[in-house]
């Protein structure tokens, strides 16, 4: 087995001293064009391969950022992820996609395994705000920073302000002349989601209506399947008793609930309206393209990324937490209500 090729070695063949590899390797833009150039053919010429083990051990961490989201297979969070990739990239770090499915111990495993391998810091939209799991990352010395989520002063977190969200969508239903409202999303403990149906219940108050005059379907997810079943439901009630309108709580419920309303040959907007959440773009490109409540995904990622880097790197940094503003995307699946 040949000699590993060192540090040393590049630096010799390239004469140049240590400290301009080390620059090149982690601080590029310190070292001028030509020397840059010569170092990377040295290294590529020898075969140079970086410790990645001995320059974490070196440096505290890795230059991993631990990504932790609520489910893989919703775009809401590989849209929000590309915001957090363009940010990372940039500083010379990686995104690592983890996905806790909803379910609190894979998360808890999630976070003390990017504990253990030293990350560079955590994003994670989490079941709950704050957990022993959550704590212990933190006092490790590993920032972590809540993700299309709220916190306390005390962390940062980056999240959309989902009580007007809800309400702008429920006061759209309103205003299109339907009364039989149905909420459909959960589990309540996900906040972003009780958070929506409160402001579905002060859009009821605003309008001067009973705010348990909004019927509640409570879902054990926040996918296509959930959004299947809750419409399943509302299918089967008569024409007379059913709602004439729905605010799902994201997208997928939204998509699954116009799957079901097409299958069982019920129409949208006219025997039913969807509005969902999130504005991904299988909203729009949905058969009847779904009225939504647009979050600004790859910003959320981005913000929320800036923030981590600041808490590790910066010693003069200060906790914030930066809330955006939902918008309204009025599409065919609400269209007006004769
Ligand atoms: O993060 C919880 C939910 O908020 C996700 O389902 C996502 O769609 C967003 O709406």
């Amino acid at each position: 087995m040949p000699d590993k090729i060192s540090v040393v070695d590049v630096a010799r063949e390239a004469g140049v001293s240590l400290g301009t590899v080390s620059n090149v390797l982690n601080r590029p833009e310190r070292v001028s064009a030509a020397t840059r150039t010569r170092v990377q053919e040295v290294i590529e010429t020898l075969g140079y391969v970086r410790n990645e083990a001995a320059r974490q051990l070196r440096s505290g961490s890795s230059r991993t950022i631990g990504l932790i989201v609520l489910d893989i297979a919703n775009p809401f969070f590989t849209d929000m992820a590309k915001g957090a990739e363009e940010i990372a990239e940039a500083e010379g770090l990686s995104v690592v996609l983890c996905n806790s499915g909803e379910d609190r111990t894979r998360e808890a495993h999630h976070l003390s395994l990017l504990r253990e391998q030293r990350a560079f810091g955590v994003l994670v939209t989490p079941m709950a705000a704050r957990t022993p799991a959550i704590e212990e990352v933190r006092r490790s010395g590993t920032p972590v920073v809540l993700v299309d989520r709220g916190s306390g002063r005390a962390h940062c977190s980056v999240s959309v302000n989902d009580r007007v969200g809800g309400e702008l969508a429920v006061s759209h239903l309103l205003a299109l002349g339907h009364e039989r409202i149905c909420f459909v999303g959960g589990p309540r403990a996900i906040r972003q989601v009780s958070e929506r149906l409160a402001g579905a219940r002060a859009a009821f108050a605003a309008a001067g209506l009973n705010r348990d005059a909004l019927q509640v379907i409570s879902t054990a997810g926040l996918n296509v399947a959930a959004g299947r079943a809750a419409g399943s439901e509302l299918a089967d009630l008569k024409a007379g008793k059913r709602p004439t309108a729905v605010f799902c709580a994201n997208d997928l419920l939204g998509l699954g609930m116009l799957q079901e309303m097409t299958r069982r040959r019920l129409r949208v907007p006219d025997d039913l309206a969807i509005i969902g959440y999130d504005d991904i773009d299988f909203a729009e490109a949905a058969a009847v393209p779904l009225s939504s409540v647009r979050q600004p995904r790859a910003e959320l990622g981005r913000a929320a990324t800036k923030l981590l880097i600041d808490e590790r790197n910066s010693p003069d940094h200060q906790h914030r937490q930066v809330v955006f503003e939902p918008e309204l995307v009025v599409r065919a699946s609400t269209a007006g209500f004769d």
